[in-house]
This record gives C-alpha cells, sequence and structure tokens, in this order.
C-alpha cells in the first residue's frame, strides 16, 4: 500500500456547484464523508492530511454555520485556517472581488473557501487564483456542499437515494440549496418535487426535471423526504408572499401536512429555520426532523472535500 492509496485520484481542481460533478464523483465525496464521521465522533477529532495547508474562508456575506462549519473541518484535517469576514472590509473601500482575492493569492493559501452573494462570483474568482476554491453559496445559483451534505444525511437514514421521492417545498426562487440538490437528486436518481407559490418559482424550474405542485398536499403525497426552505426575505424585493401568517398556513410545513408524506419521512432544513413561518417548532424538533444530523454530516462533508480537493501526503521536497 503506497502513501497516496488513502487518496483515489478526484479529477478536479475547485469545487463550484454540483453541475460540474459527474455521478460517480459524487458517489466518491459522500462515500469520503461516511468516514469523516466516524473521525468526528472519535475523542481524538485530528486529523493530519491538511497539515501545513492554509485554508481560507472569504465571505463577503454573513455565514455562522457555513463558515463554522468550514473552519471546523479544515481544522479536524490538520490545517491552518484563517477567517475574512469581507463584508465589513475593503470590499466597502472600493476594492473589488477580484483584488481581494489576488491579494490572498498572494499569501499563497492552498484552498479558499468562498461564500458571495452574487451568482458566478465564486467561478470567476477560480479562475484568477492559483489554489483549489470551494464554493460555500454564490447568489441562489449553487451551494454544493450543502447539498453533499444533505444526500450524506438521506442516505444514512433510508440506505439510498435512488428510487426516493424528494419534495422540496417554500422559496425555490432564491434558493441556492434548492438548486444544488435538484441537480444532485437527479444524478443519483430521486425523483423530485418541488412545492412552492408562483410567486417563489424560478421561471423554467420544470426544465430541470423536477415536478412541480403549488399545494403541499399534492406535493407531499407519499414522500419519502421532505425538505423545507428559509423564506429569505433578505432577498425579496417587492412582495413575493401577502403575510408570513398567510404563507404558513399554506406553505408551512405542520403536522397535519406532514401526515401527508410517507410516516417515515425525514423532515430536513438546511437552516437558518424561521420557526413558525415555514416550519412548526413541533416538527423542527420532532421525531422526523434530522435537521441537528445535518449540521453533523456539514463538518463530514467539508473534510470530504476539502481532503479530496488537497489532501494527500507531505510533500517530498
Ligand atoms: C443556506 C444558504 O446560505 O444558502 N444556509 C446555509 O448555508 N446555512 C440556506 C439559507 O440561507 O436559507
Amino acid at each position: 500500500m503506497n502513501a497516496t492509496s488513502s487518496f483515489p485520484a478526484f479529477a478536479q481542481r475547485h469545487l463550484l456547484g454540483i453541475a460540474s460533478l459527474q455521478p460517480h464523483e459524487i458517489e466518491q465525496l459522500i462515500d469520503l464523508a461516511e468516514a469523516e464521521v466516524a473521525v468526528g465522533r472519535r475523542r481524538d477529532k485530528k486529523k493530519s492530511t491538511l497539515k501545513g495547508r492554509t485554508q481560507i474562508n472569504l465571505f463577503f456575506e454573513a455565514s455562522t454555520r457555513t463558515q463554522a462549519s468550514f473552519e471546523l473541518a479544515g481544522k479536524r484535517l490538520g490545517a491552518d485556517v484563517m477567517n475574512m469576514s469581507v463584508a465589513n472590509s475593503s470590499v466597502k473601500k472600493g476594492e473589488t472581488l477580484i483584488d481581494t482575492a489576488m491579494t490572498l493569492n498572494a499569501m499563497r493559501p492552498d484552498i479558499l473557501v468562498v461564500r458571495h452573494h452574487s451568482a458566478g462570483a465564486v467561478a470567476l474568482l477560480a479562475q484568477k487564483v492559483a489554489c483549489s476554491v470551494v464554493n460555500a453559496g454564490d447568489g441562489a445559483h449553487e451551494h454544493p456542499t450543502q447539498a453533499l451534505l444533505d444526500a450524506l444525511t438521506i442516505r444514512r437514514r433510508k440506505g439510498r437515494i435512488a428510487g426516493l421521492i424528494v419534495t422540496i417545498c417554500g422559496d425555490v426562487l432564491h434558493s441556492r440549496v434548492a438548486r444544488s440538490n435538484i441537480l444532485l437528486l437527479n444524478a443519483l436518481g430521486a425523483q423530485v418535487r418541488m412545492v412552492a407559490p408562483s410567486t417563489l418559482l424560478p421561471r423554467g424550474i420544470e426544465q430541470m426535471g423536477v415536478e412541480v405542485h403549488r399545494r403541499m398536499a399534492d406535493g407531499l403525497k407519499d414522500a419519502d423526504v421532505v425538505m423545507m426552505l428559509r423564506l429569505q426575505r433578505e432577498r425579496m424585493a417587492g412582495s413575493f408572499v401577502p403575510s408570513v401568517r398567510e404563507y404558513f398556513r399554506y406553505f408551512g410545513l405542520d403536522s397535519d401536512k406532514l401526515k401527508i408524506a410517507k410516516p417515515d419521512a425525514l423532515v430536513m432544513h438546511p437552516g437558518p429555520m424561521n420557526r413558525g413561518v415555514e416550519i412548526a417548532s413541533e416538527i423542527a424538533d420532532g421525531p422526523q426532523s434530522v435537521i441537528e444530523e445535518q449540521v453533523e454530516m456539514g463538518v463530514a462533508v467539508r473534510m470530504a472535500v476539502m481532503e479530496a480537493l488537497i489532501g494527500g501526503p507531505e510533500d517530498t521536497v
């Protein structure tokens, strides 16, 4: 067994979206993440696969859980991790995205984890730097590690992805989580449904290979997984829903609506949740909820992604 044998070749340099992954690469990352779950449950959670490597988390948009998850993942792999919240720094002084990227690039990081409010910004940045780049969410475009952690959570609970009915409900229009999940779940053979009011459905969403419903009763029938999305009020210009109360009544997941899905359906939410808006508190904390498990899987998936992109034996020079 040689030193690299635990690192099956991963052909990509960056992780910019699920769209650029082949189904076998998605499976490879989920398999690797499965092994990292065990690492996170050990007393000694430290590995050395990124020892001596520099990871910079470059967040142009506020984030708590995703940034913490990437930070912990990097630390568990032995990397030196630096967090930069750019929302309140040089960008305000007029520096562009590319200037910031070039400055950081000159510090020779090995991996940049980037979140940005504009779709496509992370891919643009990846063209300008010498290191690997992971998309931690770009506008309403993609959030690939979220879809991977959702898939890992589902696979561990249901034993498979193929053939499952997964219903994604809520603010699909503003959701990078929905887009990445549609791409991943379709690639692995699940049947994907959307439920949302017309105002929160992107035009042409059917072309992504999903069934579209406008009533929870139709979309939830026989569902194996119910994935709720946050109503992204900060991204809403104008009014997309008449009122929060009205929204909860028709599109919020409560116990009556959940009964329409399979009795053992999983309830998921990427967080942060608006309790009483898209999900009732008793459902979020109820026996079918795997929301906390998703958070645990998040660290495992991010470890797997970074290990696949830049992990390996130490330099020989
Ligand atoms: C998601 C995001 O930022 O896209 N959250 C997250 O990654 N923790 C979903 C959301 O903000 O609703």
